[in-house]
């Protein structure tokens, strides 16, 4: 696995000018997220976190679209804009609704066992293998015995087009990790060891392979 790209305080610079840009990822985001959607139980869930929620659009599908009425949902992010782009658009969901802005570290300010869903899209492929170690040990101890880790993020190619993808963004990567949000690809299923996995598969959209993983807290 390559080594973080961009450190802690580039990546919050990069995130804090970048900003609303963040949706336009949704031409390779939309389907990945689609499909943790259908796999992870949204429906039946009672309290949400999310690390790195980015500008809260995951967060609002939930809301609107797919958690019980009375269902939680925390989330925080490291970038100051980020958060309040959250805010801004998460608004209307009321007391339903916190997100609180980290300094990037893994420990959440969240009592163990308070959460049945733990979501991090597209930012364990930011981290060091020890961050992302940390924030999936995080999840452990948020989550209630049953409860699930929803992960996605960029992975390996699959197939002839997302390989030769895989090797482009590679090299941009390798060139400047800037040009790509400090994102590279990871095999998340390897930090999974104590897990048991319900889900897990690989996303081609417009030829850029995304992992797609939920995973239950034995
Ligand atoms: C590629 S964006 C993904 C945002 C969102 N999850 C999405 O799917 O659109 C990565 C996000 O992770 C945030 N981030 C990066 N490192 C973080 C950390 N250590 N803790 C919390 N958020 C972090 C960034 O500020 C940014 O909002």
């Amino acid at each position: 696995m390559k080594p973080r790209g961009l450190s802690p305080a580039e990546t919050v610079k990069f995130y804090d000018a970048w900003g609303a840009r963040q949706d336009g990822a949704g031409y390779y985001e939309d389907e990945t997220l689609a499909e943790l959607a259908r796999f992870a139980d949204f429906e039946r869930a009672t309290a949400v976190v999310e690390f790195g929620c980015g500008t809260g659009s995951f967060a609002e599908n939930l809301l609107a679209n797919r958690l019980p009425s009375e269902a939680t949902y925390w989330g925080c992010d490291v970038s100051e804009t980020m958060i309040r782009l959250s805010q801004e658009r998460l608004s209307r969901f009321g007391a339903r609704v916190r997100v609180w802005q980290s300094a990037g570290e893994a420990a959440l300010p969240l009592a163990a066992g308070c959460a049945d869903r733990f979501v991090s899209n597209y930012v364990l492929d930011i981290l060091s293998e020890g961050e992302i170690r940390a924030v999936i040990g995080e999840a452990a101890r948020v989550l209630t015995p049953g409860g699930l880790l929803c992960l996605t993020g960029l992975t390996h190619g699959k197939g002839v087009v997302s390989k030769i993808w895989t090797a482009f963004w590679n090299l941009r990567f390798d060139l400047n990790p800037k040009w790509v949000g400090g994102c590279r690809p990871v095999a998340l299923l390897e930090f999974l060891g104590a897990w048991e996995v319900l889900h897990h598969t690989v996303v081609v959209a417009r030829g850029i392979s995304s992992e797609v993983l939920v995973a239950r807290k034995r």
